[in-house]
């Protein structure tokens, strides 16, 4: 059985009081179901989130980190340093990340394979445009994006990825895919794992973004090719974001 993963992905946003009460609030919370969850605060909250979330189930993820370990990078952030945080996980490819800061495919993959070098699970985002979705490409463009990183790492590496599959239409948009827009791509996602092999398509974690909230993740967590959810918007307002957790096992 793969364990259910939520993502607060909170991108430029929080502050010390939003770390804080999101502390207080996963303090009380019974999760009922086995889940687990994870914030994706900005860098600057990643210590006062360790110490706020250290007696809740919640984790802590990086937004992003540079690919090389330390050395002449202003502004940058590395593994290495993440991993001091108690940061488990990292998003790689993010869409905002693809087009704002236009990372590329090799970028992604380098980011990738050094958060696994240092121990953290990547949750690798892909998604296609409108214009994509719109010219009947997105099996191409979202199975172009996987296989891009997966055809570049060892077996063993392979399997310790989670796909984050955020159609980006609907990224912030309200416009939600359909549970069963998404769970079409994203069985197509396991099954070009399983073309690596059966064990690895079982084990892969693969999440919904876009627009997900406490009215639509039930439906769309009840798929069955998607174990979790990557969360921006309503992963902001604590009570949405437990709900969303809560409808999840
Ligand atoms: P959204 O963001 O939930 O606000 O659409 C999701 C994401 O970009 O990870």
């Amino acid at each position: 059985m793969r364990t259910p993963l939520l993502a607060g992905n909170w991108k430029m946003n929080g502050s010390t009081d939003l770390v804080e009460a999101f502390g207080r609030t996963f303090a009380e919370t019974k999760l009922t179901k086995e889940v687990e969850v994870a914030i994706f605060p900005p860098f600057p909250y990643l210590e006062s989130a360790r110490r706020a979330f250290d007696s809740t189930p919640l984790r802590l993820g990086a937004q992003t980190l540079n690919p090389i370990h330390f050395g002449a990078h202003t502004g940058e952030v590395s593994g290495q340093m993440l991993c001091e945080f108690r940061v488990r996980y990292a998003l790689v490819g993010h869409s905002e990340r693809r087009q704002l800061y236009r990372e590329s495919d090799d970028q992604v993959f380098d980011r990738l394979l050094a958060a696994l070098t240092v121990g953290l699970t990547p949750v690798l985002c892909v998604g296609e445009t409108l214009e994509e979705r719109d010219a009947g490409r997105t099996m191409e463009v979202v199975m172009r994006q996987v296989g891009f990183v997966m055809s570049r790492l060892e077996p063993e590496q392979r399997t310790q990825v989670v796909i984050a599959y955020e159609p980006v239409w609907a990224i912030g948009t309200g416009r939600t895919a359909t549970p069963e827009q998404a769970q079409g791509v994203m069985a197509a996602i396991r099954d070009y794992q399983a073309s690596y092999s059966q064990e690895l398509a079982e084990a892969l974690r693969l999440l919904y973004g876009g627009s997900m909230n406490a009215d639509n993740a039930a439906e769309l967590l009840a798929q069955p090719d998607i174990d979790g959810g990557l969360v921006g918007g309503a992963s902001l307002k604590v009570d949405d974001f437990v709900a969303i957790c809560q409808s999840a096992g």
